[in-house]
């Protein structure tokens, strides 16, 4: 199995949609029809959930109307926010199958169809035509990518020029001892954290210019301390979130934000 066959099998090995519809239902709301926010963040699995979906949103500017491409979409939970809170027309692209059948079925059930659409497929080939959209987020999917290069030169061929690149992942700040699991990994073998200054040279690399770069550390040890002791979200271990909040409260990893654009 090569490492993104065993990424997409990390992922797709818990059946996440049903857990999700079920806990739709004890909430007295119709699976059939809701609202994205009736997930409660659910559907989004990145520390800060969707308040940092709406602060890396802000952050980028995406605005009524903007293309945006989410690398990464896992559920869709960020697509469906961006569509709903902000107005964007989002196409999400994920490695794991399941992922991208949940996307696609939790999208239809709140009516978000036209406006959010998914593809499967692998970041570091984005089955998607040149300049194409006008902002790219990728939420905590790095850690799963060993060539940082070569995925932002992908996200910057399809951005048009002047386009944004938001990047928020768990990142290494110091030391290098992590104990697995992990959130994103069961083993070493797939996970590729790095730190700060690798996105940074692989983003000039791919003719970006970085803007900001942003580390949310507090707001990481708090969700994980919440997370845990609410016993995790659907289809997250719990020894994982706690061997990521050690990492955290140690200074070896933290969750981190990167801003670039391409020149106009
Ligand atoms: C931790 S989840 C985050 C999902 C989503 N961004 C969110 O915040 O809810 C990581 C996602 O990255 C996807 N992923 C990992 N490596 C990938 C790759 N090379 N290409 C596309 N998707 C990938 C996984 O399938 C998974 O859905």
């Amino acid at each position: 199995m090569g490492y993104e066959e065993s990424v997409a099998a990390h992922y797709g090995s818990t059946n996440v949609e049903e857990l999700l519809l079920a806990a739709l239902a004890r909430d007295g709301k119709d699976p059939e029809h809701f609202e994205p926010a009736d997930l409660h963040g659910a559907d989004q699995l990145h520390i800060g959930g969707p308040i940092a979906t709406t602060r890396v949103a802000g952050r980028a500017g995406i605005a009524q109307g903007h293309r945006v491409l989410d690398i990464g979409s896992g559920m869709g939970g960020v697509a469906r926010h961006l569509a709903a809170d902000f107005g964007a027309i989002v196409h999400g692209v994920d490695l794991t199958p399941e992922f991208v059948t949940a996307a696609r079925s939790l999208t239809e059930r709140t009516g978000l169809s036209e406006a959010v659409t998914f593809s499967q497929g692998s970041a570091l080939a984005l089955p998607l035509a040149d300049s194409t959209f006008d902002a790219a987020v990728m939420i905590h999917v790095g850690m799963n990518i060993r060539d940082k290069d070569k995925v932002l030169t992908e996200a910057a061929r399809v951005l048009r020029p002047g386009g944004i690149m938001a990047v928020y992942d768990v990142m290494l700040v110091g030391g290098d001892a992590e104990d697995y699991p992990l959130p994103w990994a069961d083993t070493a073998d797939t996970s590729f954290v790095q730190p700060p200054l690798a996105y940074s040279d692989a983003l000039s690399q791919a003719g970006f210019e970085v803007d900001v770069e942003a580390k949310t550390l507090n707001e990481g040890i708090e969700f994980l301390e919440r997370a845990i002791a609410s016993g995790g979200p659907a289809g997250v271990a719990v020894p994982a979130l706690a061997n990521l909040l050690a990492a955290f409260r140690a200074g070896i990893l933290a969750p981190v934000e990167i801003y670039a654009h391409l020149p106009g």
